[in-house]
């Protein structure tokens, strides 16, 4: 689907389906009262008869309207005039869903006029693109009935002062940006590791650089590694017949020399656990535990298609986590390549093994600042459900820009204390660390541990064990988050450094 803005007359069209508000009282958008006044008072006919509520989310096809050649989507959008920002995700949702099945291929939605709570016109485009992309989002692979072709073909957003369209322009290029950059993460994720395997993910990564100029790829082997200290990453891999790999991409859209910005992705294409095997059900959804990796793939692809004049390293801590003969067993000590010492106490946390290596590597970039986005612990989730991303991090001015970010595209994260307190429940009578910090506060004790491999710079975990992936029961779904958070991140950067 393509998405475009225009402004002026876009109602007398034919052949199009003109999307519109209406409220529960009978109250009109602007668009609304164009079409009712010149209609002969059509609409306030059918919403005075009762036929259509206005309710929010609620959707009714008037397939002709008299006086205009397109068809007519009203959509309900509640009692009140001003709507939240969950409202007007609800109503282009729904708007979407109902023109699917119907005949329409191309939409000018009026939606971005009405009032929407801290939502200026910019921030309701990129609302409206990352809503509708994720409505039409289908991943149909795998099936022998493959859904039919989408009718849609085209969604264009009426801007009501033309003053207005440049800036529109700019949130419209980003949001299809980030809609693209969350697809491709979402295929990644939803890909069953028993074909997302990590050569599969590594070659993923090779493809995003083939298509970009300004993405250079290198992948490291075991060999490779093992040459460079990290047993720890290595202790992972090795119940697995799959060979780990730790990609490292560079995106330089500047020829200014400036410090990047790292984004380091776990990567485990599946997790069993080890040899603390998982009990069956927990093991449902662990083909997701590589989300961190595709989310990394996923903004790179965004960055890079908006070409931001920055410097972003991507790194992919890949391997899969499997029982097995030569696999890792509980109280093995492993060196890290940074010397320190880790006690294995549970070979299911072994996302901060594979990353805690994969921090290490990432200083010889002399990074501005890291953030590490992983499906680490099921702890997070019993925090946060599956709204807000755990966030925890050594630095308070990249924390709290990465909380605006995701403020800005509804994809948010909350922040988690790491004070040092929580550091003493990683202590090992053997080794340097353990592994796990045992009962209470998952979601920090595995930031701590992150956090002793992040001193070199500033530094910010992401868990997305609760947001990046779905799994209730049938339903089942990657999400793509934090794609928007991070791109949104690295825009904002890029903008304070060209001004
Ligand atoms: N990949 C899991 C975390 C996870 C759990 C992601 C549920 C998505 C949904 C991670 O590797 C893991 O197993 N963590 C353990 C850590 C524990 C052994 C300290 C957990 O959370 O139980
Ligand atoms: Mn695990
Ligand atoms: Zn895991």
């Amino acid at each position: 689907m393509k998405f475009t803005i225009q402004s002026g007359d876009l109602e007398n069209q034919a052949k199009v389906t003109l999307i519109i508000g209406v409220f529960e009282q009978g109250e009109l958008s602007p668009a609304a009262k164009r079409i009712d006044k010149k209609s002969g008072g059509f609409l306030s006919k059918i919403l005075k008869n009762g036929d259509f509520s206005g309710k929010c989310g609620e959707a009714f096809l008037l397939l002709s309207v008299p006086a205009y050649k397109a068809q007519v989507l009203l959509v309900g959008c509640g009692a009140n005039t001003t709507l939240n920002i969950r409202d007007f995700r609800k109503i282009n949702a729904a708007s979407i869903k109902t023109v699917q099945n119907a005949s329409a291929t191309h939409l000018i939605s009026f939606l971005p006029e009405l009032h929407v709570e801290k939502l200026d016109l910019p921030a309701k485009i990129k609302q409206a693109v990352q809503v509708s992309a994720a409505t039409l989002y289908q991943f149909d692979e795998y099936k022998s009935q493959k859904s039919p072709p989408l009718k849609l073909k085209q969604m264009t957003f009426a801007v009501s002062d033309k003053k207005d369209l440049k800036t529109a322009q700019t949130a419209l290029n980003q949001a299809i940006a980030i809609a693209d950059g969350v697809t491709l993460t979402k295929n990644l994720a939803n890909t069953p590791s028993n074909i997302c395997t990590p050569s599969y993910l590594a070659d993923a990564a090779k493809k995003l650089a083939q298509r970009y100029r300004s993405i250079t790829v290198k992948v490291l082997e075991e060999k490779d590694m093992q040459k460079l200290g990290m047993g720890a990453f290595l202790s992972v891999t090795k119940g697995s017949r799959q060979a780990a790999k730790l990609v490292a991409l560079e995106y330089k859209g500047s020829s200014k020399k400036q410090a990047p910005v790292a984004l380091v992705g776990k990567g485990i294409t599946f997790d069993t656990g080890g040899i603390s095997l998982k009990p069956s059900d927990a093991m449902i959804g662990m083909k997701y535990d590589m989300c961190g990796a595709a989310t990394v793939l996923g903004t790179l692809q965004a960055v890079a298609d908006l070409k931001l004049p920055i410097h972003v390293v991507g790194i992919l801590a890949v391997a899969e986590n499997m029982p097995g003969g030569s696999a890792s067993k509980p109280e093995d000590i492993v060196k890290t390549m940074s010397g320190i010492n880790v006690e294995i106490l549970n070979t299911d946390a072994e996302g901060r093994l594979v990353l805690c290596d994969a921090l290490t590597y990432t200083e010889r970039y002399k990074p501005a600042a890291v953030i590490d986005i992983a499906t680490l612990t099921g702890a997070v989730v019993v925090a946060l459900g599956h709204h807000a991303t755990g966030l925890v991090a050594n630095n308070d001015a990249l924390a709290q820009e990465l909380l605006d970010a995701g403020n800005e595209t509804y994809d948010r994260a909350w922040p988690l204390p790491l004070w040092d307190e929580y550091q003493e429940q990683i202590r090992s009578p053997f080794a340097d660390i353990v592994n796990t910090g045992g009962k209470g506060a998952g979601t920090i004790t595995a930031a701590c541990f992150l956090s002793r491999f992040a001193k070199k710079f500033a530094w910010a975990h992401l868990d997305v064990a609760g947001t990046a992936a779905m799994m209730m029961g049938l339903e089942r779904y990657a999400t793509g988050r934090p794609v928007p958070l991070l791109t949104q991140y690295l825009i904002n950067r890029s903008e304070k450094k060209t001004k």
